[in-house]
């Protein structure tokens, strides 16, 4: 491909689950890609193998998006290189599991900077530039956590739902910029997210989906022009009565499922 007509899309969270999948199945459309997430090693061996196998450009950034100041840079970084973002996929993103009052509260502060505002200011900073040229897509990785309150996960449902919130309102905004947005809605998918998150409340191994099946839904909705996928049917009818219920039965319904198996922590003011 001539450096005229390439495609470039940036993947957060391409060390790991759903970004490796991402990257993959980009590739493999003929995207040359930006691969970032804090594990340099898994990136480069990420990179070597999209390389290789089908023949695209990439280019590693290693970054910690939850420290503040860290989109930006990585736009900057962009900038100076002359990538022309043609796809972002803001995948990057943690959980963490359990009452909210036990967590400690840097890693709470962490998992929203990282879920929401580096998503966000990835979001304008390179939609923006899409919005100039008339042409772009971002597809933001939400959760069908987004759809009701998650006791027991209440701060990682509470930026998913910003996120879908988020990704609707700007898809209808720059829709006639000829900019695509997608919030893509998957739920328990195997990745490394559960281990992560310290999760001990699991869904059946059966309700788990692929993550490359996870990826392969949301890139379709994307090129159909879709504003909102939810990955699956049972994830589907799931969400569709959680959106047509009374939140607080809602609630009650998650907390029932989102318990933790093993005893409460200590109380600790968040520390
Ligand atoms: N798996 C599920 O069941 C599920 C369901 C619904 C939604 N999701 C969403 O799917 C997205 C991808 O998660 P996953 O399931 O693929 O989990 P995963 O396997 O744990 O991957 C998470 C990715 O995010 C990156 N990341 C974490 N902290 C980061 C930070 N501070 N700065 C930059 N990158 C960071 C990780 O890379 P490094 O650690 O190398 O930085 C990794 O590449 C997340 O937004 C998640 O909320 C997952």
């Amino acid at each position: 491909m001539s450096s005229a007509k390439r495609k470039w899309a940036v993947v957060t969270g391409a060390s790991a689950g759903l970004g490796v999948e991402f990257a993959r199945q980009l590739a493999r459309k003929g995207y040359d890609l930006v691969l970032t997430a804090r594990r340099r090693d898994r990136l480069e061996k990420l990179a070597a193998e999209v390389e290789r196998d089908m023949k695209v450009s990439t280019v590693v950034l290693e970054s910690d998006l939850s420290v503040v100041g860290a989109s930006a840079a990585l736009v900057r970084e962009l900038e100076e290189r002359g990538i022309e973002v043609e796809l972002l996929v803001n995948n990057a993103g943690v959980g963490l599991h359990g009452e909210a009052l036990a967590m400690p509260i840097d890693r709470l502060s962490a998992m929203i900077h990282l879920n929401v505002t580096a998503l966000v200011e990835l979001s304008i900073a390179l939609g923006a530039k899409m919005a100039m040229r008339g042409s772009g897509a971002i597809l933001n990785v939400s959760s069908t956590a987004s759809f009701q309150p998650n006791p027991y996960f209440a701060v990682y449902g509470a930026t998913k739902a910003f996120v879908t919130s988020f990704s609707l309102a700007l898809a209808h905004e720059v829709g006639p910029r000829g900019v695509r947005v997608l919030a893509h809605c998957p739920g328990p998918t195997r990745t490394e997210f559960n281990d992560v998150a310290d999760m001990s409340a699991s869904a059946g191994d059966w309700l788990y989906m692929s993550a490359e099946r996870c990826v392969a839904i949301g890139l379709s909705a994307l090129d159909r022009g879709r504003w909102l996928k939810v990955t699956g049917l049972l994830n589907a009818i799931a969400a569709f009565f959680s959106r047509r219920s009374p939140m607080w039965i809602a609630t009650i319904v998650a907390g029932r499922m989102m318990r933790p198996t093993r005893p409460p922590k200590a109380l600790t003011a968040g520390d």
